[in-house]
């Protein structure tokens, strides 16, 4: 089995040095909400200026991996079989609107398979992180996910379709499905944040569609190390290609699967 520790260690201290920032200009955020104009231009460049750190850090360790930000160009490195894959404000709209629910995410893939993963959520200071093999991990303690079995008792968390997202239909008819039958659907607007959820055991189980694969790449090794079944909305695997994905707790993704989608 391949060591990907010493890269969950690049990987923290990226995102520990790009959060230092966003927490500041979050604090800005408060101060600039009278100009709505100025405060999504000031987002903006926060989020620039965070990608741009994470891949300085990554860069400086690892010069030949190759890179997918949302915020920047892909690059093929020079070693073709890695990349890091990186989100590096994930819960933009929360943060235009001083809501204190986003994060960094930053995963490392190796041939086509996410393998070490890490979700940094600034505010509450809770570092979710994982690498192939090792369990998932919250500020060093053991994460699972949850062990609930009946549907009714379940709270789930999705995104619901925003723009010029073509899915709102879709997801309009699984709330009407799903809603009488469970617990109740959370949507906080980090997908990131709903993965990370899912593996700590908060949420029972998450679904979402048209989605990039920096919003999910670090959330998935986090929660299959939790123990979660993880796949797309048809129940199979190309989830980073196709956009959209299920996951939950293994006696619940059947049920979830049944009744959305
Ligand atoms: C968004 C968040 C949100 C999801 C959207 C994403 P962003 O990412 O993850 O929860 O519903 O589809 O685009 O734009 O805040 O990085
Ligand atoms: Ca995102
Ligand atoms: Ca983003």
């Amino acid at each position: 089995m391949a060591d990907y520790t010493a890269n969950l260690t690049v990987m923290t201290a990226a995102a520990r040095k790009a959060a230092r920032g966003l927490r500041r200009d979050f604090g800005e955020v408060e101060n600039l909400l009278v100009s709505v104009k100025g405060v999504s231009d000031f987002v903006s460049k926060a989020d620039i200026k965070a990608e741009q750190t994470i891949r300085e850090e990554l860069t400086r360790a690892r010069p030949a991996y190759g890179w997918l930000g949302e915020e920047s160009e892909p690059v093929e490195g020079s070693d073709p079989r890695r990349r890091w894959i990186v989100d590096p404000l994930d819960g933009t709209t929360n943060f235009l609107h001083g809501l204190p629910h986003w994060a960094i995410s930053i995963a490392m893939e190796h041939k086509g398979e996410v393998v070490a993963g890490v979700i940094y959520d600034p505010i509450k200071d809770e570092l979710f992180s994982a690498e192939k093999g090792g369990g998932a991990w919250m500020n060093g303690q053991r994460i699972r996910v949850s062990r609930r079995r009946d549907l009714s008792e379940c709270l789930f968390a999705t995104g619901i379709p925003f723009g010029a997202k073509k899915t709102l239909g879709r997801m309009t008819k699984d709330l009407i499905a799903l809603m009488p039958a469970c617990a109740g659907v959370r949507r906080l607007g980090s997908a990131a944040l709903d993965l990370a959820y899912v593996a700590a055991g908060r949420y029972d189980g998450y679904w979402e569609r048209e989605l990039q694969p920096w919003d999910i790449a670090a959330g998935l090794v986090i929660v299959r190390e939790a123990g979660g079944y993880v796949t797309d909305m048809d129940g199979g695997s190309d989830i980073l290609g196709r956009g959209d994905l299920m996951v939950a707790n293994p006696d619940v993704h059947p049920k979830l699967m049944k009744t959305v989608g």
